[in-house]
């Protein structure tokens, strides 16, 4: 069978990327490699990491461009050249232009650390801790043109302890996502979700992972 390829965005750290790049080496997703690596900044510490693993990496930064559909293009023709199936945006930071979008529309998934629709954009621990929250986690979606909004492929959750801060609650959120990204996008690769006049569409009988679309990690109830 032909191994499907998958491309990355990434902005800087890059732990979602190596926790996808791992899924596909040990065949969590299935029959994948990622292919390339796009870095919006030249000193992302995933870049580095993704040459020593011997996969390809560049970066292509906003600045060299004058505007967004510039720099857009630029990076539509770097993804088109790695000739990837699907997309995954792993912290990538830059809103993207509603044709860039379109043209990759169904292939183009991202991970948000909130249970959207609550939270979209920055700072989603800290908002969710100043709104108290009882549960918070993260979701995985395609992309849409509407920021952080389009139909969803799996949230993970988890509860928010009394004495959580932004920072303990963006620790256990990111232990989550490195399950829950390479979960999803295992269901996506192998055809199990597709994106269909705007909705992820299932096949059914869902031959899902018992987990289901939603992860709840051990919830312990004192
Ligand atoms: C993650 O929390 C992701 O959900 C958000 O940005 C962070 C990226 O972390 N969009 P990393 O670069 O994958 O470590």
């Amino acid at each position: 069978m032909t191994r499907r390829r998958l491309a990355v965005l990434i902005s800087g750290r890059g732990s979602n990327l190596q926790a996808i790049a791992d899924a596909c080496k040990n065949g969590k997703i299935p029959d994948c490699d990622v292919t390339g690596v796009i870095s919006s900044r030249p000193d992302a510490p995933g870049l580095d990491w993704s040459r020593k693993q011997g996969i390809f990496a560049r970066s292509l930064s906003h600045r060299d461009f004058s505007g967004r559909e510039q720099f857009d293009s630029a990076l539509a023709l770097a993804i088109d050249r790695l000739e990837p199936d699907w997309i995954a945006l792993a912290g990538f930071m830059r809103q993207l232009t509603p044709g860039f979008v379109e043209h990759y529309l169904g292939r183009l998934v991202n991970i948000h650390p909130s249970l959207l629709p609550s939270f979209p954009g920055l700072h989603t621990h800290r908002h969710a801790i100043e709104a108290g929250v009882c549960w918070h986690g993260a979701t995985v979606h395609f992309v849409t043109a509407e920021l952080d909004a389009g139909p969803i492929i799996a949230q993970g959750v988890l509860p928010v302890a009394p004495d959580d801060s932004a920072d303990s609650l963006a620790q256990k959120v990111l232990a989550l996502e490195h399950r829950l990204y390479p979960e999803a996008l295992s269901w996506l690769v192998t055809g199990q979700v597709t994106f269909r006049e705007n909705h992820s569409h299932w096949t059914y009988p869902p031959p899902l992972s018992r987990t289901g679309p939603m992860i709840n990690p051990e919830v312990r109830i004192p």
